[in-house]
């Protein structure tokens, strides 16, 4: 059976990228890998809209999430983490790893976060370091005001690091990371940059690194100062994924960047206003264009609806924590086109009418086709 991957990560790889990433192994002491390496972190500048250092580690985004909060953050310093997901839980038991205080501002899932909130908490607690949070929040499909926040730090409190985990932002929402003042950007390779899982990239500021000097917390592979002094990197980069990320972003900037955003909003409105017209609920106050949750119907387990897509070859994602069972995610971020929705709501929409849950039948399809044929 054909598959079709619609779930947040890992996304589907572009045959183009796939191929490029099947060119004989090189050596990575070599001026050959070097060249690549290098041209590659310009390419990720590009991609970011920052002039900060770019670093990647061969790991999934966590390790860079890791990396962001050993090499930031000294024990007993204090640091906000916003949770309004999984994600965001995640700072916070990274930050408590590694002896940080952790002021976490909770918020329901689906829900964002507020810039007087950390506002109000940074001015109780003049010592805070550090704000943690995810541009896009994948659990809940949430888009948190990233350049609200950015630019109430840089205006009030300029030596706190800002943090933001875009791992499904950056290549699909426009994140602007000099301009909202992000000092560490973070992303993964298997989501908008369509390639498989491996690598996970950072930009750092002057500002962060100027901390990470300072810091006298445990790392050792996840070394920001390190991987910036090293010629090839400390240690021996994922070569074959550096090849891949190198063409996956020649594809995004050759698309136009601007274009591959415009591209992710269209493909997420037309999924939003389709499942909106099949009666179904999204859970996200403040939608991501990178994915879109949807509540299941009342008395309908989503498990059942992911497992009857998936006899179609389509999979899309469960809810996580105490959403499991009570939401879906369709993921449309990276290597994604209009005829995916198309696809995606049409099996959804069968999917629906065979749990006896889809009164409004044809009318998810027909919106996105409204939509997409704009
Ligand atoms: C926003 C966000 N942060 C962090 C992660 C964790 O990344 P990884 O599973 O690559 O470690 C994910 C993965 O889905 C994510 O979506």
């Amino acid at each position: 059976m054909k598959r079709y991957l619609m779930t947040p990560g890992p996304t589907p790889v572009p045959e183009d990228v796939a191929l490029y990433m099947a060119k004989p192994i090189v050596h990575h002491r070599t001026d050959e890998f070097k060249k690549v390496f290098d041209e590659t972190k310009q390419l990720i500048k590009r991609l970011f809209k920052t002039e900060n250092e770019i670093v990647m580690f061969a790991s999934s985004g966590t390790g860079a999430m890791e990396a962001a909060v050993s090499n930031v953050l000294n024990e007993g310093e204090k640091a906000i983490s916003i949770n309004a997901g999984k994600f965001g839980e995640r700072w916070g038991k990274l930050i408590r790893a590694f002896g940080g205080v952790n002021l976490e501002l909770t918020y329901e899932y689906g829900d964002y976060a507020k810039v007087e909130d950390i506002k109000a908490l940074i001015e109780k607690n003049p010592d805070v370091k550090a704000v943690y949070i995810q541009a896009s929040e994948t659990s809940t499909g949430t888009f948190h005001p990233i350049d609200e926040i950015g630019l109430m730090l840089k205006e009030k409190y300029p030596e706190v690091v800002f943090v933001v985990d875009g791992i499904t932002a950056y290549g699909a929402i426009d994140v602007e990371t000099d301009k909202w003042n992000i000092d560490i950007g973070i992303t993964g390779s298997q989501k908008a940059l369509m390639l498989p899982p491996g690598l996970s990239i950072l930009s750092v500021s002057e500002k962060a690194l100027k901390k990470i000097e300072k810091s006298n917390n445990r790392f050792y592979y996840f070394d920001i100062l390190g991987e910036l002094k090293a010629k090839w990197g400390n240690y021996t980069p994922a070569v074959s994924l550096v090849f891949g990320l190198n063409a996956a972003v020649k594809k995004i900037l050759d698309e136009g960047l601007e274009n591959v955003f415009k591209r992710h909003k269209l493909l997420a409105k037309a999924t939003r206003e389709a499942v909106k017209s099949l009666g179904l609920k999204l859970l996200s106050r403040r939608p991501a264009d990178s994915l879109t949750a949807v509540y299941s119907p009342e008395g309908i387990d989503s498990s059942e609806i992911i497992k009857l897509m998936k006899s179609y070859g389509v999979e899309i994602s469960n809810g996580q924590a105490h959403l499991k069972g009570k939401i879906f995610r369709i993921a449309h971020l990276g290597y994604f086109d209009k005829a995916d929705i198309l696809m995606v709501i049409s099996v959804l929409e069968i999917a629906l009418k065979k749990l006896n849950a889809n009164g409004n039948f044809g009318e998810g399809i027909k919106r996105a086709m409204e939509i997409l044929s704009e």
